[in-house]
Order: structure tokens, then C-alpha cells, then sequence
């Protein structure tokens, strides 16, 4: 009898902890369906969250940052990323909003890269050249999606297989993003990748943050600081030239943190090819590959800040110099010329081509990984 009791009450502890888990899930991490695409297919959102009442929506399609809801300094929440209501959307208005971005994010300079003396051809979409890989890239595609609660901490595991020749793109490419969100606000994004024959990759994700809120219209006011001493000069079309120039002197010195709208109206070559700011910035490293501070982000007038760390040896800052006004997002808002920014951390554009950056190429038994964090906080 009293081992009867006894194999209850272990057997009710134990059901007591799986439910608990259960719960933990509940609360960290939820899905629900989003809507359907134009073929019928459905795409999912996926709601991470944190004890700080943060939130951060996700999409199984592109790995799509849909939104972003942090507190400002009133306590008083806001969402940060711009996108779109319906996901259609993101096939056929969206300039990569919130997307993760592959085989490889920026420009190829006329859609063309030799690797092991194989010259190959990829789909271009962006003037003579290929941006952010191809017309149908990473962005456009459902991944496989699988959420869970690690350590208190909702995760989203998206993986998805690119076939070989897609986009014009050499190698069978296994791709595994994984999307974590902690109770310090932090977003850790991890990416990896696998091939069965030689190719070239970068990923990023290219979330567009507004940090008075998607709706709030101007960034110009908001202060970055990029932690680099040299960035990457470009053509017309937007393709490095090659060289590594200084920042000293130009308008894209921001080693010491300035509002956005303080130089971004010079007239300089660099800024009139990209209407604004839209470089890759050489980020300092005391040793290659390590982790560190590349950027910030703050807006004085909400107190919000972003602090972007990462392993990449680049980072693109783009100032939403093609928004027009034209697209309409979220909460019925059309965004405008610099609604918002990106910080897109990557490999340099062009590295294919330009024989002087680090290098791109992955080759069968190499596994492609690194890291980014976004953290989200408040200043007074
Ligand atoms: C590029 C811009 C482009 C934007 C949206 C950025 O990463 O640098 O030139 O317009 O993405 O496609």
C-alpha cells in the first residue's frame, strides 16, 4: 500500500513538472496562423516573449521580423519594425522588410562570380546586378519552423534546404536560422550553413527599425554610432569600388555617435549614389571573428536604444533612402523617404569579385556560422 502511495505521488510530481513545461511554452512562445499567401498557402506567426512584456513576431515565412514591441522611457509600448498586415505583402510590396536574407545578402556586381575557375550567372533584380539573393531568395521562402523554451528563452529554429542552381547559385545550401529572445531584451540570431559543393554565402537579416514607433514617420532625428574607421566607397550602381577608404573627414564617420540627419543632405558623391547613407562599414575588430559592438542606435525623443553586436566583419547602414511612400504597411501607414533604418550585419558587397575583402566561399565539409545581436533598452 504504501508503495502504491508512494508511485502516485511521484507519478502526480511528474506530471506536475510536464505541465509546468508546458506552461513555460504557453508563456514564452506561441503560434497562430498569420494568413494565406495568393497560392493558398499558410504562413504562420510565431509570438516570442519576455518577462519585460516584450514581444517580437515572427514569420515561418522569410524568417520575417514582423514586429518589435519594446517599452520607451514612460514604460509605454511601441512597436519599432516596420512590415505589413497581410503576408502577401512580403512577396509583392516589400523591400526585404524584417527578412532574413540569403544566399546572399547585398549586391553581385552584374550577377556574375567565378569560383574554382566555374564562371556562374545569377538572376538579377536590382539595376544590372543581383541584391540580396536573386528574385526568389531566402526572404521569399517558408521555412521549416520549430519553436521551443530553452533556459526560459523562446527560440525559433527555421531551416530551410536551397537547391543547387537556385538563383543561379552553385552547391546544395542547408540553411538553419535560429531566432532567440531573453529576458535582458536581447534578440540572438545564430546562422549556419552547409553545402555539397562549392559557393558563396551571406546572410543578414534586414529588419527596418523606427525607434519612435513604425508609424512615427522621420528617423533623421535618431543618433548611431558605427563602430568602424573605414568603409567601403561605391559606384553608381552601388558596387564597391574596391578600395577601403577612411571615414575621417566624410560624412560617414560615425565613430562617435551623431544624429542621422546631420550629414545625410551633403552633397557628396557617396551620398548622392545611395540617396543617403546605404555603405557597408568595415567594422573594428581587435581580433577577427570575435563578437563585438558594431553599432548603435538611440532616439532621443522615445529613450529607446539599439545596440547591435556581431561576428561579421561588415555592416550596411541604409537609411530607407527608397521608401516613397508608396508602400502600405502596417496600421495603414505608408512609409516614407528615411521612415526608418537598417543595420544589416554581413559579409562586405561584391566579396565574390573583389579579391582584397574576407572571403564568402563555403566549401563541403566547412560549416558557415555566425552571430548577431540585436538589444533592445532604454536611456534617459
Ligand atoms: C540596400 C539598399 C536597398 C535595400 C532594400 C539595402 O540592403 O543596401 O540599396 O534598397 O536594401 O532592398
Amino acid at each position: 500500500m504504501i508503495k502504491f502511495l508512494f508511485i502516485i505521488l511521484i507519478a502526480g510530481f511528474l506530471l506536475q513538472q510536464i505541465l509546468h513545461m508546458n506552461n513555460e511554452k504557453v508563456e514564452r512562445i506561441e503560434v497562430k496562423e498569420f494568413g494565406l499567401l495568393d497560392d493558398g498557402r499558410t504562413v504562420k506567426v510565431y509570438t516570442l516573449k519576455n518577462k519585460l512584456g516584450s514581444s517580437i513576431e515572427i514569420l515561418d515565412l522569410g524568417g520575417i521580423l514582423k514586429s518589435i514591441n519594446v517599452a520607451d522611457r514612460n514604460g509605454k509600448f511601441s512597436d519599432i519594425a516596420l512590415g505589413f498586415n497581410n503576408p502577401q505583402q512580403y512577396l509583392t510590396d516589400s523591400p526585404y522588410m524584417g527578412a532574413l536574407i540569403g544566399r546572399y545578402a547585398n549586391r553581385i556586381a552584374k550577377g556574375r562570380f567565378t569560383l574554382d575557375g566555374m564562371e556562374y550567372s545569377l538572376a538579377i533584380n536590382n539595376s544590372e546586378n543581383t541584391l540580396h539573393g536573386g528574385i526568389t531568395g531566402f526572404d521569399k521562402q517558408i521555412w521549416k519552423s520549430s519553436p521551443s523554451t530553452v533556459n526560459n528563452e523562446a527560440q525559433l529554429k527555421l531551416s530551410l534546404i536551397s537547391q543547387d542552381g537556385d538563383e543561379g547559385y552553385p552547391g546544395k545550401v542547408s540553411a538553419i536560422v535560429t531566432y532567440r529572445f531573453n529576458d535582458q531584451n536581447k534578440l540572438t540570431i545564430t546562422y549556419l550553413a552547409t553545402t555539397d559543393k562549392a559557393t558563396v554565402i551571406n546572410l543578414t537579416n534586414h529588419a527596418y527599425f523606427n525607434l519612435n514607433g513604425h508609424t512615427a514617420g522621420s528617423i533623421l532625428d535618431h543618433e548611431v554610432m558605427i563602430n568602424a574607421s573605414h568603409y567601403t566607397p561605391v559606384n553608381s550602381t552601388l558596387i564597391p569600388t574596391g578600395e577601403i577608404a577612411t571615414v575621417r573627414g566624410t560624412p560617414m564617420d560615425f565613430q562617435t555617435s551623431k544624429p542621422i540627419g546631420r550629414d545625410i543632405n551633403i552633397d557628396d558623391p557617396q551620398l548622392n549614389f545611395g540617396l543617403g547613407f546605404d555603405h557597408n562599414w568595415v567594422l573594428n575588430k581587435s581580433t577577427e571573428g570575435i563578437i563585438s559592438l558594431a553599432a548603435t542606435a538611440y532616439s532621443p525623443k522615445s529613450g529607446k536604444f539599439i545596440n547591435v553586436y556581431t561576428d561579421q566583419p561588415g555592416i550596411q547602414f541604409y537609411t530607407g533612402n527608397f521608401l516613397d511612400g508608396s508602400i502600405k504597411g502596417k496600421d495603414k501607414t505608408f512609409y516614407q523617404h528615411r521612415d526608418a533604418f537598417c543595420l544589416e550585419t554581413q559579409h562586405f558587397p561584391d566579396s565574390p569579385n573583389q579579391t582584397n575583402f574576407p572571403t564568402t566561399e563555403l566549401r563541403p565539409g566547412e560549416q558557415y556560422k555566425t552571430t548577431t545581436i540585436y538589444e533592445f533598452g532604454i536611456k534617459n
